[in-house]
């Protein structure tokens, strides 16, 4: 009897341990089609920040920290090299990765780690030396044309293997020295894909094209069992990327799933999107919004198909990050552009659910060149996400949890502003310009964006429209705000018997530790003609009605 409870007791404490050890564990959870990304068991915003492709090792790595501080980034992305990885077939170097997450931890940031092994930008440039001395074992893909083109074949079992064995021997070493879980999140592989060709054309793939469609795809893709069907016949005009993109979803899928069972970090595969109103050439193959239905059957592995965007039209940037929102896909932005007019879409971003944004190329290991010649500073290169980042790091935790919940709502300029126009010298409210109205619970905020007042004839006026607000309702009546280069002024939604101000009170603060530090009571002047951001400031703004 004893002996039955001692083992009772020890089962119990041994699958405590299990739980906990998987709870603490980053995670990606879903409420009513919204996400988080639950890093010690909360709700966390990466506010990222990727390094140039050649920056991940320790020689440069001095480089790479001290801009990661200037930005205010909570979450370094970072690539791992396969071919520094495994530099001989089957003997694995883990002193990079192990440099990376020390430093990382010296420097209080979390990282995601970019798997670059078979493919790269439609490459497979970071195979190791004896891979890519061994064309024939593993090959890249042949066009319609029978030429040999740089991009490796998604049907080929050795490649598979080794890349297989090379990410799991990763995964199984994060598991062992990250037990502080400074790595959050991994990318597998990086832009799949193929800019050359739909699909490879050699003699293996024609086989496996020609051949009838396999029961379980048509069944994955919900499409009635047809026998002897061959990928013409099923998908038409469309059979050769959906069978390209098939073929490079499940290869990842298993690299994914192996590491998954030794290590279930959150998984994504980023994008080299397509334009969705104008798709003209794309990389075919990657999670593009046109195979979203492909990559969520044939890579159920991956949590997240995530979007780089480097389109700075409006009207672009905002579809895309609508479409990689999509109820089955939480956003994460794992690469953009980092200067105007793209910071101002990182509110876009939040509005739309993100659990995290990163501008890429944000180190000092490489030199950029300006138009006109000019070596870019580091202020220019660092300040515009900066200058986001500073205000949001402090409430990261608070931001994420706020958009679990559902309760933010933010809106960008989308146009220029004449400087001549004044739009903002009355408290008058007919004559107040609105741009937006961000609508919550009983109160209306009305946005109206650029720089104000005698501001408007400040020197330097941004070259773009760079205005931007987040509304987040913290309770009944009450709003976080901040913003840059716009205005916000709230009235009741129902109609009210001609009273203009509502603020019972409006702080301006900072968050630290969860809690809400007021630094100032703003009143008269800097709100009677409605809550300025000339700079990002955050307030936590009480209303009421008489
Ligand atoms: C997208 C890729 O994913 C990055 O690694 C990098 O090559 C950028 N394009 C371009 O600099």
């Amino acid at each position: 009897m004893k002996l039955k409870t001692f083992f009772l007791t020890l089962t119990i404490f041994c699958l405590n341990i299990v739980y906990a050890q998987t709870n603490d564990l980053p995670h990606i959870v879903k409420k009513d089609n919204r996400y988080a990304l639950m890093v010690d068991g909360e709700p966390f915003l990466i506010l990222g920040a990727q390094c140039n492709n050649s920056s991940a090792w320790p020689a440069t790595l001095p480089d790479v920290f001290p801009a990661m501080k200037k930005l205010n980034v909570n979450t370094l992305e970072i690539p791992i090299y396969w071919e520094q990885f495994e530099p001989q077939e089957g003997i694995f170097d883990y002193s990079v990765v192990d440099e990376i997450i020390t430093r990382a931890r010296e420097n209080n940031l979390r990282v995601v780690l970019l798997w670059f092994g078979t493919w790269k930008n439609s490459s497979n440039h970071y195979m190791p030396e004896w891979m890519k001395l061994q064309p024939d074992k593993f090959p890249n893909m042949v066009n319609s044309k029978g030429e040999k083109i740089d991009s490796p074949s998604p049907h080929i079992e050795a490649t598979l293997q080794a890349d297989i064995k090379a990410f799991s021997a990763l995964m199984q070493h994060l598991k062992e020295f990250d037990t502080k879980h400074t790595v959050i999140m991994v990318q597998v592989e990086n832009e799949p894909g193929c800019w050359d060709s739909v699909r490879d054309y050699s003699k293996n793939a024609e086989k496996i094209f020609n051949k009838p469609v396999s029961a379980d795809i048509l069944k994955a893709l919900n499409l009635s069992p047809e026998s002897n069907k061959n990928w013409t016949d099923v998908f038409e005009k469309d059979a050769e990327e959906y069978f390209y993109t098939w073929h490079v979803a499940t290869f990842i899928n298993q690299v994914a799933k192996a590491g998954k069972e030794i290590y279930p970090l959150p998984l994504y595969v980023n994008a080299a999107v397509r334009n969705p109103f104008n798709p003209g050439v794309y990389e075919v193959g990657g999670p593009t919004d046109n195979v979203f239905h492909i990559w969520k059957v044939a890579a159920p592995n991956i949590d997240i198909l995530a979007p780089d965007i480097y389109e700075s039209e409006t009207k672009v940037y905002l579809k895309l990050l609508e479409l990689y929102s999509y109820s089955d896909n939480p956003l994460f932005v794992p690469e953009t552009k980092f200067e105007n007019p793209y910071p101002k879409f990182f509110y876009s971003a939040l509005g739309q659910g993100a659990i995290g944004y990163a501008p890429f190329g944000l180190d000092n290991v490489r030199v950029r060149i300006k138009e006109n010649g000019d070596v870019l500073t580091d202020e220019e290169l660092l300040e515009p996400t900066a200058l986001n980042f500073r205000t949001f790091k402090p409430m990261a935790r608070e931001i994420a949890k706020l958009n679990f919940d559902g309760k933010i709502k933010t809106a960008i300029q989308e146009s220029a502003i004449d400087p001549k126009s004044d739009r903002g010298s009355s408290s008058d409210r007919k004559n107040y310009i609105t741009d937006k109205t961000l609508s919550f619970d009983g109160w209306d905020f009305d946005v109206a964006f650029g720089i104000f007042g005698r501001l408007n004839r400040l020197k330097n006026q941004p070259e773009q429209p760079d205005g931007r607000i987040l509304v987040a309702e913290l309770n009944k009546n009450q709003f976080l705000i901040t913003g840059y280069h716009v205005r916000a002024l709230p009235r009741p939604t129902k109609k009210t018997n001609g009273c203009n101000w509502y603020y019972l009170k409006v702080e301006e603060g900072y968050y630290e530790n969860g809690e809400f530090n007021v630094k100032r009571i703003m009143n008269g002047d800097q709100t009677d003609w409605g809550l300025q951001f000339g700079t990002p400031t955050v307030l936590r703004v009480t209303l009421y009605t008489r």
